[in-house]
C-alpha cells in the first residue's frame, strides 16, 4: 500500500457512506462559497454518485451559487438511458429544480465527438478565463469502476497520457465506442477531489490502486491526487 495515500473514510453501509458525503458536501458548499462567491462542481457517472445526488437534491443549499459540470459522459444523446446527463437531471436537476443556466452538459456530437469534446474544453477555457492554466473545481466528485478506471479514463487508453487538453474524446475499445472525459491535469487541478467507491466487486481494484505496483496504465485511478477516500468496508482490502 502506498504510504501516502489519500484519507479513507470507511463505512459499513452505503447509506453511511451517502450521508457521510453528503454532510461534507454542504459544509464545502457553504464554504466554497463564503470564499469565491460560488461552488464548481464536477459531477461523475455511476450508481454510487446517483445515490448521493438524490440525497443533494433534497439539501437546503445556496442553489443560485451552485454551477454543475459533468467530468465524464458516455457518447449518446442527453435523453439515453446510458447518458450521464439523463441520470444527473433525472437524480438531482429535476427533482431539485435546478436551471439549466447552472448547468453545463456536454453538448454530445455522436457522430463528431473530436468536435464535441473540443467544444467543451474550449466552453471550460471561457467559463475559468484564458489566464487561467487548469480549473479549480470546488469539488471534483469521482467513482471507480472494477477495472480501476474513474470518469472516463480507462486502462490502456489515450486519455490517460493527455496534458495539454482539459477535456477529451477518448476511444475505448471495450466499449467499441467514444467516451468524453476530464484528462488527469484537469481532474487534479480541483481544490477537493473525493472518490465515492462502494461494493465488493471493487475491492481487487482499489487495492491495487492503493497497492505498491505503480501502472497508472492499467490502474488510471492512480493518476489522480484525491483528498478523500469514501468507502465501504467491503471495498476495502484488510490492512488497507
Ligand atoms: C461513468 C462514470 C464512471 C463511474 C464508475 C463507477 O460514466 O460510468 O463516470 O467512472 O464512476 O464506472 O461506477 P459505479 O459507481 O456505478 O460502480
Amino acid at each position: 500500500m502506498t504510504p501516502e495515500h489519500a484519507p479513507i473514510r470507511c463505512h459499513d453501509s452505503p447509506e453511511s457512506l451517502d450521508a457521510d458525503v453528503l454532510e461534507m458536501f454542504l459544509d464545502l458548499a457553504a464554504r466554497s462559497i463564503d470564499a469565491r462567491g460560488r461552488f464548481r462542481v464536477s459531477l461523475s457517472g455511476g450508481s454510487t454518485p446517483r445515490r448521493l445526488y438524490r440525497s443533494i437534491a433534497k439539501a437546503d443549499l445556496d442553489w443560485q451559487r451552485i454551477e454543475w459540470f459533468w467530468g465524464d459522459e458516455r457518447n449518446v444523446p442527453p435523453d439515453h438511458g446510458d447518458s450521464n446527463f439523463r441520470m444527473v437531471r433525472e437524480a438531482l436537476l429535476d427533482p431539485a429544480g435546478i436551471a439549466m443556466s447552472q448547468c453545463h452538459p456536454i453538448a454530445v456530437r455522436v457522430d463528431e465527438p473530436e468536435i464535441a469534446a473540443a467544444q467543451y474544453d474550449a466552453e471550460l477555457r471561457r467559463i475559468w478565463g484564458r489566464e487561467v492554466d487548469l480549473p479549480d473545481w470546488d469539488l471534483v466528485l469521482l467513482g471507480m469502476g472494477d477495472d480501476a478506471h474513474t470518469a472516463s479514463l480507462f486502462p490502456h487508453t489515450t486519455a490517460l497520457g493527455e496534458t495539454e487538453r482539459w477535456f477529451v474524446a477518448n476511444w475505448v475499445e471495450k466499449f467499441s465506442a467514444y467516451r468524453y472525459t476530464l484528462t488527469p491535469p484537469a481532474i487534479n487541478s480541483g481544490r477537493e477531489i473525493w472518490f465515492l467507491i462502494a461494493g465488493a466487486d471493487k475491492r481487487e481494484s482499489l487495492a491495487r490502486v492503493l497497492g505498491d505496483e505503480i501502472n497508472p496504465s492499467l490502474y488510471p485511478a492512480q493518476l489522480i491526487r484525491p483528498s478523500q477516500y469514501f468507502v465501504t468496508r467491503d471495498a476495502l482490502a484488510d490492512a488497507t
